[in-house]
């Protein structure tokens, strides 16, 4: 059996919240400690290009990203880190890619397709406002993915169609030329919670509901002590079903910490009282990394060499490929 290839990429728009750390960042740096897998960690910064027009928050994203994967810990002896934009092989395969890319696949993209919808419903011209950055990113993320091999894709469910049109341009390219692109498949993961908001929706950014999670010690109680509840009083009974302060401290606790806090909950505990306890919870388990990340957004130079670093690992097995993918399609010396 071949090692399993892991490979996954996070857009480096925003400052990561609670949410994305439960949902995502977690699991996945768990997985970085894993034996027997090659693996990738890779900052999408010409993904959010599509989006991202401002160059100072360009790089502001991509540093503070950087750094909250690498304060919570994720094996950089073991995985390759790096920005996409120092792999030089990504966007040369990309445009490989394209060429064998039906573009009536592109037009089917949800996210492409759901600007196009809003611009028709507000009168505007369809392509209103759309960048060819936008119509093509599913084949730049096809490159990101079949540049290295990769078997396994760990992505939000949201990022399905986008593996499978990964598996569609590969099949195609193979057809064509040979055997030569892995097909890869996307492990949507069930059991990893989607965090409620600060008003019980689901955490995010377009809810503006979301708790950041590298906010200093007294500004995380305030935003808990802010999670919206009922008015039920200190001794009244309160269900834990549906309660979004609960779900958040559920995803923060182990077995015997849950079951406590339902017991609490059952007994009457205010609201007062059960934030506060969510709220040492949630601190005790990011206040040592908060240092890490604090020092490592002091020192630029030292993410920045990480990262090149990274991206020499990445190259390793990216160079060589493409230079068989080159060969193949026909991009060869004359002599
Ligand atoms: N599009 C992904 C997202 O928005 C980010 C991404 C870019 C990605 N390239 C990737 C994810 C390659 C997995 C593999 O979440």
């Amino acid at each position: 059996m071949n090692k399993r290839t892991v490979l996954t990429g996070i857009t480096t728009t925003g400052t990561p919240h609670l949410g994305n750390y439960v949902g995502a960042i977690k699991p996945c740096i768990d997985a970085s400690h894993e034996e027997d897998v090659n693996s990738y960690y890779f900052l999408a910064d010409y993904h959010s290009l599509v989006k991202n027009k401002d160059p100072d928050k360009m790089r502001q994203s991509t540093l503070e990203i950087a750094a909250t994967w690498l304060a919570l810990g994720l094996d950089t002896a073991k995985a390759a880190f790096y920005r996409q934009s120092d792999i030089p092989e990504i966007p040369e395969l990309t445009w490989i890619i394209t060429c064998s890319t039906a573009k009536g696949l592109m037009n089917r993209a949800h996210a492409y397709k759901a600007v196009v919808q809003d611009n028709v419903a507000a009168g505007e011209d369809p392509d209103f406002a759309i960048n060819m950055g936008l119509f093509s990113y599913p084949i730049l993320m096809a490159a990101d993915i079949l540049m290295f091999g990769s078997t396994h894709v760990p992505v939000g469910k949201d990022q399905i169609q986008h593996l499978e049109m990964a598996r569609d341009i590969a099949q195609r390219f193979n057809h064509h030329y040979g055997d030569i692109l892995v097909l890869p498949e996307a492990v949507t993961s069930e059991h990893v919670a989607v965090l409620p908001g600060k008003d019980g929706r689901k955490m995010s950014k377009s809810y503006n509901n979301t708790i950041p999670l590298w906010l200093p010690e007294k500004q995380l109680r305030k935003a808990i002590m802010r999670i919206v509840t009922n008015s039920l009083e200190p001794g009244e009974a309160k269900d834990p079903e549906g309660s979004a302060l609960f779900a958040i401290y559920a995803a923060f606790a182990d077995e015997g910490q849950r079951e406590e806090m339902r017991q609490a909950y059952a007994e009457g505990i205010a609201w007062g009282q059960a934030k506060q306890k969510t709220f040492e919870l949630i601190n005790g388990e990011l206040a040592e990394s908060r240092e890490r990340y604090e020092a490592l957004l002091a020192h630029p130079d030292r993410i920045e060499e990480i990262l090149l670093e990274g991206a020499v690992k990445a190259r390793e097995f990216a160079t060589p490929y493409l230079a068989r993918i080159r060969d193949a399609v026909g991009i060869r010396k004359l002599a």
